[in-house]
C-alpha cells in the first residue's frame, strides 16, 4: 500500500493562521505554537501556503527568492525548528513550490531586464506582431492580458497571472536545472512533501500563436511535455526518496490527464488538485456570477473523478476549501440555520471517499465567508481586478460588491478564529486581513458548534486510519439522479461502507437498493441520532450518515 493512503492533510495559510511578534501575519512560531492542536485534530502532514521572499503581490505566489523565508513569516531557527517540533508531534511538513513563474522582483527578472541574455532565455519573450498586436491574444487568469511589455526593450513577457508574475520557460533546461535545485534544497531541509503551484499550466506551444477563443488555455494546459517535465523534476528531486508526497494543482485538467499525473506507473505525483466541482455555481463557466450550485451537476462531475481515477489507478486529493475558495459550508449548505449539519455532512462526504482529504483552516471549526461589504476591506488582486473588470461591464458598485462577497478568495483568508477576544486571538496587532465579525462564536475554544464540529472531523480521520475500505475501497455512486441527497458505496473484501449525504434543508428520502438491504448494518457515524437503515430512509436537514454492511 502506498505511503499516504491513510492520511490526512492540513493546510494552513501562514499568514492568517497565528501571529505571535504582533505585526498583524501570522507567522512560522505561530504555526509552531498550534502544533499540539494538529496533533489532537490527527492530522499527518501540514502543508504551508508560500513563506518565501516576496512583494506579496499576490499572497507570496509572486516568489521572490525560493531558498528564503521572508523576514516577516520567520528565520531559519524558527523553520528548523518548525520542522523538528513538527516531526515530535507525528506531523511532516508539505511545502508551496511555484514553479511556473517567478515575482518580477527576483534576481532572474531583474538580471534579464538588465539585459543579461542567459536570464532573458528563463522567460517567455516575444516580439509584438505584425500588426502589432499583443504576441498571442491570451488572457491572463487574473484578468487582462497575459502579455506585458519588458522593460524599455520592444518585448513583451508572459504572466498567465498577475502581471508581476512572470511565467518561466520550462523549455530552456537551464530553468529546470535551478528549479529542480529549489526543490532538492528543501528536501534537505528535511520536508516530506511539496504542493506544485498550477503544476499543469509549465509547458506551453513550441510555438505561441493566437487562441481561437481568444483565451488560450488549450495551448499551455496538460500540453504533453508537462508530462514529461514532471517525469523529470520526480527523477531528479523528490523520487529517489521514496518517501515524498506530492499533489500538483492543476487547473482545468481532464480525467485522463488526471490518471497521468498520478499513477504512481507512471512516476510523476501521488495526487492532484482538481476543481471542477467547485464551479458547480459559476454561471456559464464565469467564477464572477451568482447562481445556487448545481448538485446534479457537483455529483456527477465527483462520480467522474471517482470512478475514473480508480479505472486509470490515479489518487484525487479531496477537498471542499483552500486559500483561492470562498468557504464552502457557506455555499453548499445553511451556516445560518445549520451550522454543524452543513459543515459536518461536507466533510463526511469527502473523508469517505476513495483519495487522500485535505482541510483547510478554521474548517474543522466551521468557520465561515465574512461577509466584508466594503471593498477596501479586501486585498486579494484578484479581487480587485474583478471588482474593476465587473464595473467596465456595467455592473453597479452594489452588484459587484454581492458576487465579490460570495466569490472572493479572501473568503477563506481572514485570520484563524482561536477565541472570542478581539482579532479571535489570532495577533495582538492589526491583522493584515479583517477578522470575521463572527468569531466570537464560531472559535476554536467555543464550547458550541465548533467543538462539536471538530470532534467530527477527529472521528472521520480516525476511520480513515482504522478501516482500510476507506482508504482502499472500491467506489460506486448510487441514484445521481437524486435530487437532494449523495449516496456511495464502498466496497472491500466483501464489506460495503455505505455513504447518504443529504444536501439541503428539507426532508428527504433514498430509496436504499435492496442488495444492500439484505446485508446486516451497523451504524458507524452520522451527524444526526443514531439511526438504522430501512428501505425507506428518511434524511433530515444537511444529515450525513454512514452504515457498515456485511
Ligand atoms: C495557485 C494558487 C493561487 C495563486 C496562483 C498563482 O492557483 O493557489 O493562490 O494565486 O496559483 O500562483
Amino acid at each position: 500500500m502506498s505511503n499516504f493512503h491513510d492520511k490526512v492533510i492540513y493546510q494552513a495559510y501562514p499568514k492568517s493562521f497565528k501571529d505571535t511578534n504582533g505585526n498583524g501575519v501570522g507567522d512560522l512560531n505561530g504555526v509552531r505554537e498550534k502544533l499540539a492542536y494538529l496533533e489532537d485534530l490527527g492530522v499527518d502532514m501540514l502543508w504551508l501556503n508560500p513563506f518565501y521572499k516576496s512583494p506579496q503581490n499576490d499572497n507570496g505566489y509572486d516568489v521572490a527568492d525560493y531558498k528564503s523565508i521572508d523576514p516577516m513569516f520567520g528565520d531559519w531557527d524558527d523553520l528548523d525548528a518548525l520542522i523538528r517540533e513538527a516531526k515530535a508531534h507525528g506531523i511532516d511538513l508539505m511545502l508551496d513550490m511555484v514553479l511556473n513563474h517567478t515575482s518580477t522582483d527576483h534576481e532572474w527578472f531583474q538580471k534579464a531586464l538588465a539585459g543579461d541574455k542567459k536570464y532573458q532565455d528563463f522567460y517567455i519573450l516575444r516580439d509584438l506582431q505584425e500588426d502589432g498586436s499583443l504576441p498571442t491574444n491570451w488572457e491572463s487568469k487574473f484578468g487582462g492580458k497575459a502579455w506585458s511589455k519588458f522593460g524599455d526593450t520592444d518585448k513583451y513577457y508572459l504572466h498567465l497571472y498577475d502581471v508581476t508574475q512572470a511565467d518561466l520557460n520550462w523549455r530552456n533546461p537551464e530553468v529546470r536545472e535551478e528549479l529542480y535545485k529549489v526543490v532538492n534544497f528543501w528536501l534537505e531541509k528535511g520536508v516530506k512533501g511539496f504542493r506544485f503551484d498550477v503544476i499543469n499550466v509549465i509547458g506551453k506551444d513550441e510555438q505561441l500563436k493566437d487562441a481561437e477563443d481568444g483565451v488560450g488555455k488549450s495551448h499551455y494546459t496538460d500540453t504533453p511535455i508537462v508530462h514529461d517535465f514532471i517525469q523529470e523534476l520526480n527523477k531528479e528531486t523528490f523520487g529517489p526518496y521514496g518517501d515524498i508526497v506530492t499533489v500538483g494543482e492543476m487547473s482545468s485538467t481532464t480525467v485522463e490527464n488526471g490518471i497521468k499525473y498520478s499513477n504512481p506507473d507512471r512516476e510523476e505525483l501521488s495526487m492532484i488538485f482538481s476543481f471542477h466541482h467547485l464551479k458547480v455555481d459559476y454561471k456559464d463557466g464565469e467564477k464572477w456570477t451568482l447562481q445556487p450550485f448545481d448538485f446534479i451537476e457537483l455529483k456527477r462531475i465527483l462520480n467522474e473523478w471517482q470512478e475514473g481515477m480508480v479505472e486509470g489507478g490515479g489518487w484525487n486529493a479531496l477537498f471542499w476549501n483552500n486559500h483561492d475558495q470562498p468557504r464552502a459550508n457557506s455555499r453548499f449548505g445553511d451556516v445560518v440555520n445549520y451550522p454543524f449539519e452543513t459543515s459536518t455532512m461536507l466533510a463526511q462526504t469527502i473523508h469517505l471517499l476513495r483519495g487522500t482529504p485535505y482541510i483547510y483552516q478554521g474548517e474543522e471549526i466551521g468557520m465561515t465567508n465574512p461577509g466584508f461589504e466594503e471593498l477596501d476591506q479586501y486585498v486579494d488582486i484578484e479581487t480587485h481586478n474583478a471588482y474593476r473588470e465587473m464595473k467596465e461591464k456595467g455592473l453597479s458598485h452594489d452588484e459587484a460588491m454581492e458576487i465579490i462577497q460570495f466569490k472572493s478568495r479572501d473568503n477563506s483568508r481572514t485570520p484563524m478564529q482561536w477565541n472570542d477576544s478581539k482579532h479571535a486571538g489570532f495577533t495582538e496587532g492589526t491583522p493584515w486581513l479583517q477578522v470575521a465579525d463572527n468569531h466570537t462564536t464560531i472559535n476554536v475554544e467555543s464550547r458550541g458548534d465548533s467543538t462539536r464540529i471538530r470532534d467530527y472531523y477527529k472521528q472521520l480521520i480516525k476511520l480513515r486510519k482504522s478501516m482500510p475500505i476507506i482508504q482502499e475501497g472500491a467506489y460506486e455512486m448510487l441514484e445521481l439522479e437524486h435530487p437532494s441527497i449523495f449516496a456511495y458505496v464502498r466496497e472491500q473484501d466483501g464489506e460495503k461502507l455505505l455513504v447518504l449525504s443529504h444536501f439541503y434543508g428539507e426532508e428527504a428520502t433514498f430509496t436504499v437498493p435492496d442488495n444492500l438491504l439484505e446485508l446486516e448494518a451497523s451504524y458507524l457515524i452520522g451527524n444526526g441520532k443514531e439511526r438504522s437503515l430501512d428501505k425507506s430512509f428518511q434524511m433530515g436537514p444537511y444529515e450525513t450518515v454512514a452504515f457498515l454492511l456485511k
